[in-house]
C-alpha cells in the first residue's frame, strides 16, 4: 500500500487555516482533521466545570473525566465534523470570542498539548490527511510530507475574524478585534510548551492579498512540484 499522504498547516489565528484545509481535503480527497476544536471543547468544559482556563492543576483531570471526539456532522455543517463532549453535540458553543482565549489558555498546559497530541496521531494514524493547528508539523506529523505554514498581516487576519463573526457580535469594532488578535497572537507565540512557530521545514504561504481559491491552488501546486500527488 502507497504510504499516506499527510499534510500539516500550521499558523495563527485568522491565517485561512480551517477553510483552506478542509477545500484542499475535499479536492483530493483526504481527511480533514482540524485540532484547534479539541482545545475549543476543553475550553467549553471548563466553563460547565466552573474551572478556570488558568487554573492549571484542576484543567488537566477533565480530560480524563470527559471524552471529546469529533464526528461527522448531524446537518451539513460548514465545518465539516460535530465536536462532541460525552453525548453532547457542542459544535455550535465553540466559536465564541470566549471559547477563542480559553483554548488559548488551555493549550498553554504543557499536559494538556501532551494528552491532546497522542489522541490527534492516534486519529489519524495510517490515513491520509490534511490536520491544522499550532503544533501539526512539529509534534503530531513530524514527518508529513508537506509542511505549510500559512500567515497573513495582523490586520487582514483580524479583518477576516471580524466579518466571520460580525453577526454574532454586531457590538464589536474592527479595532477590538485586533486587539484580540494580537493578544491570541502573542499567547500562541510565546507560550513555553510548542509555541506556534515557522519551522524551518516548513513551506510559507502569506495569503494576505490571495483568495481562498488562488490558495488552494498554489498549494496543489507545490504537492505537484514535490511530486506527491
Ligand atoms: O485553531 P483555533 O484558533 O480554533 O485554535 C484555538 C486555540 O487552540 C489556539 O489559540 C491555540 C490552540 N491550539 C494549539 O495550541 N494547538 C493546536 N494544534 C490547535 C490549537
Amino acid at each position: 500500500m502507497d504510504k499516506p499522504l499527510q499534510i500539516a498547516i500550521d499558523g495563527p489565528v485568522g491565517s485561512g487555516k480551517s477553510d483552506i484545509s478542509g477545500r484542499l481535503a475535499k479536492e483530493l480527497g483526504l481527511t480533514y482533521l482540524y485540532t484547534g476544536a479539541m482545545y475549543r471543547a476543553l475550553a467549553w468544559i471548563c466553563v460547565r466545570e466552573g474551572v478556570s482556563f488558568k487554573d492549571v492543576p484542576n484543567v488537566f483531570p477533565l480530560l480524563s473525566k470527559y471524552s471529546i471526539n469529533l464526528r461527522p456532522p448531524a446537518k451539513d455543517g460548514s465545518l465539516g465534523f460535530a465536536v462532541w463532549v460525552g453525548d453532547t453535540d457542542v459544535t455550535d458553543k465553540l466559536f465564541t470570542p470566549a471559547m477563542s482565549q480559553g483554548s488559548s489558555d488551555v493549550s498553554t498546559i504543557p499536559e494538556v498539548r501532551k494528552f491532546m497530541v497522542a489522541r490527534q496521531q492516534e486519529l489519524v494514524r495510517g490515513k491520509s490527511v490534511v490536520m491544522e493547528g499550532r503544533d501539526i508539523g512539529l509534534r503530531v506529523l513530524p514527518n508529513a510530507q508537506l509542511k505549510i505554514y500559512l500567515t497573513a498581516s495582523l490586520e487582514e487576519r483580524a479583518r477576516r475574524r471580524w466579518e466571520q463573526y460580525k453577526t454574532k457580535d454586531p457590538t464589536k469594532t474592527l479595532v477590538q478585534e485586533i486587539e484580540e488578535t494580537k493578544i491570541r497572537d502573542t499567547q500562541d507565540t510565546s507560550r513555553a510548551a510548542d509555541p506556534l512557530q515557522k519551522l524551518p521545514d516548513a513551506w510559507e504561504l502569506n495569503t494576505t492579498d490571495m483568495t481562498q481559491d488562488a490558495v488552494v491552488s498554489a498549494i496543489i501546486a507545490e504537492l505537484g512540484r514535490r511530486k506527491l500527488i
